[in-house]
């Protein structure tokens, strides 16, 4: 934030030890409205200490400062204003983000981090639930590694479970090789569905899915080369989705692949005396935790979920020496990530507690949520396809000659569904809407994509290099729009420390209707000294949306 370290040394200066730098520097904000100020400081948590009303600390505190970078300081309602000197200010501004270019933001902070995102369940089609995974994902791991750290991207595939013995059970039942060969992930998906149905008329079946999932656990060659197939289907399916969006991983062990590793897991409770039976089955007790007690082995003696997630946390640590361990799942799942924390910290690993689950909301469908059991599911492929035939009905209307047409459209209509996921917070539930997605005005990826068009296309035309035109500028429109600019780093750093991908979108929302303003007031190409913002705009959207795992064409 320019100008924030001078001005917390001033007023170090002034507080004599009232309060430290650190907690003055946390203290400063941004005021809400423009006509307040640049940078201001509250006075409220001092006034036990002066024992006097915060608007009269301000007003005092307002008489004493002085720095040249100010232009005006004034108190209201408790709080001291400041003003920048903006020829000054836009300047050294503008100066730094051109310098940077794509760096700019970009830090060297020491550290890896694993980010288990995705996750998606083989034999079952990728849904819309699995997309907010992805992209919020994918997201933190770019924010992440623009800091400095180090990231590894684990692809945690639910390709293991009881789920499959009721797979290979419909399989056998009412199963087709053929009509699974044509289309694999929807036939696999009637198999599931049609199974839960007849659950639900006949109880029986659950047993003969745990039986099958017995046989396939104690690898039986029949069953494992059947599941394999599957895998492998879904598998490619997942693929295309990923290529669609951009989206890749490090690693795609799923939880199959700790098969042979959680012997050693139940082996290292047993010995720390940590194992109970419980009804047959073998359990944690984590009362201390006020958690219900960790299912480690059903009485079958067949594993489960967070066997497999024990395991992977121990393989990750050795593998991998993570300093932090994210898991981008849905908030359903708290207890399940509360429970295995706690299991590992009672196995005596100290590093259980780099392990934070990063939960988020769920995606509705009329203010429900989509039950896959019963077959109801948006799928990711779909909406694509969609997306993408209205970005092409409209991109013949208005620019049929447009190179790398089927590319551009692409990245587009990714840039549509991926937006409007991040846009909201994590935590809130989102409601499905085709409708809003593939609206391209207002708050939409394709709008900021068409922001970033519009300064390349500025920029285009111009002969000299802007970089060679930076000067103070001192009028609102662009002082909004630098403000902005000048923002981006700490930005960065709020959104990968409260691993919310939405600051960044809200963010860019902002910088671009401040670009939008600007460039609907001046005629930007005929006022050079005007480009250099041009430039720090289209900079900032395209690393911003790139942070995003969204593309910024030049042309569209
Ligand atoms: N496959 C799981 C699901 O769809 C998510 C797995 C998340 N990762 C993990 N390590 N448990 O619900």
């Amino acid at each position: 934030m320019y100008g924030k370290k001078i001005l917390v040394t001033v007023i170090e200066e002034e507080l004599k030890g009232v309060l430290s730098f650190e907690e003055i520097a946390a203290r400063i904000e941004i005021p809400k409205l423009d006509t307040h100020g640049d940078l201001s400081f509250p006075c409220f948590s001092l006034a036990k200490v002066y024992q006097s009303p915060p608007q009269k600390i301000a007003h005092e505190l307002a008489e004493k400062l002085a720095h040249p970078l100010f232009t005006q300081i004034e108190s209201a309602g408790g709080y001291v204003n400041i003003k920048l000197k903006r020829v000054q200010a836009s300047k050294e501004i503008l100066e730094k983000v051109i310098g940077a270019g794509l760096d700019y933001g970009s830090q060297q902070k020491d550290g890896h981090i694993n980010i288990d995102f995705s996750s998606p369940n083989i034999a079952k089609p990728f849904a819309m639930g699995h997309l907010r995974s992805t992209v919020i994902g994918n997201s933190i791991g770019l924010l992440a590694e623009k800091l400095g750290y180090q990231v590894t991207r684990i692809n945690h595939i639910g390709d293991w479970g009881t789920q499959f013995g009721k797979l290979l059970y419909a399989y056998s039942k009412w199963g087709d090789e053929q009509a699974v060969k044509q289309n694999p992930i929807k036939e696999l998906f009637r198999l599931y569905v049609q199974f839960h149905d007849e659950a639900a008329k006949y109880p029986q079946l659950e047993e003969e899915g745990r039986a099958w999932f017995k046989i396939l656990e104690t690898g039986d060659p029949k069953a494992l080369k059947l599941w394999q197939w599957f895998r492998d289907e879904s598998l490619k399916d997942f693929m295309t989705i990923y290529n669609r969006i951009q989206v890749g991983f490090d690693s795609y062990h799923g939880e199959a692949f700790y098969n042979d590793k959680m012997a050693r897991v139940v082996n290292l409770l047993q010995e720390k005396d940590l194992l109970e039976e419980s009804e047959g089955a073998m359990v944690v007790r984590l009362e201390e935790y006020e958690l219900p007690p960790c299912l480690i082995q059903k009485s079958d003696g067949t594993s489960l979920y967070a066997t497999r997630d024990l395991a992977a946390a121990i393989y990750r640590k050795e593998t991998y020496d993570f300093d932090t361990s994210l898991y981008v799942v849905g908030r359903e799942q708290t207890i399940h990530f509360e429970q295995i924390k706690a299991v590992l910290a009672k196995m005596g690993y100290d590093w259980a507690e780099e392990i934070v689950h990063v939960p988020f909301g769920m995606i509705l469908k009329d203010g429900k949520k989509m039950s896959t059991r019963k077959g109801k599911v948006i799928l990711l492929q779909e909406v694509l396809d969609e997306i993408e035939l209205l970005v092409t009905e409209q991109m013949e209307a208005k620019n049929p000659a447009l190179q790398d047409k089927k590319a551009i459209i692409q990245q587009i209509g990714a840039g549509a569904v991926i937006f409007h996921d991040l846009k909201n917070h994590r935590l809130h539930d989102v409601e499905f809407s085709l409708k809003q997605m593939t609206s391209f005005e207002g708050e939409t990826g394709p709008y900021l994509q068409y922001s970033h068009v519009r300064a390349c296309s500025i920029l285009d035309k111009v002969k000299e290099n802007p970089a060679l035109l930076v000067q103070g500028l001192e009028d609102g429109d662009s002082w909004r729009v630098i403000k902005q600019l000048d923002a981006f780093p700490s930005v960065v750093e709020k959104a990968y420390h409260e691993k919310a991908p939405s600051i960044m979108a809200d963010y860019l929302l902002k910088l671009a209707k401040a670009f939008n303003r600007l460039y609907g007031k001046v005629k930007v190409i005929d006022h050079k000294e005007y480009l250099p913002v041009v430039i720090g705009v289209q900079t900032v959207l395209k690393e911003g949306l790139r942070l995003l795992g969204v593309k910024a064409p030049a042309k569209m």
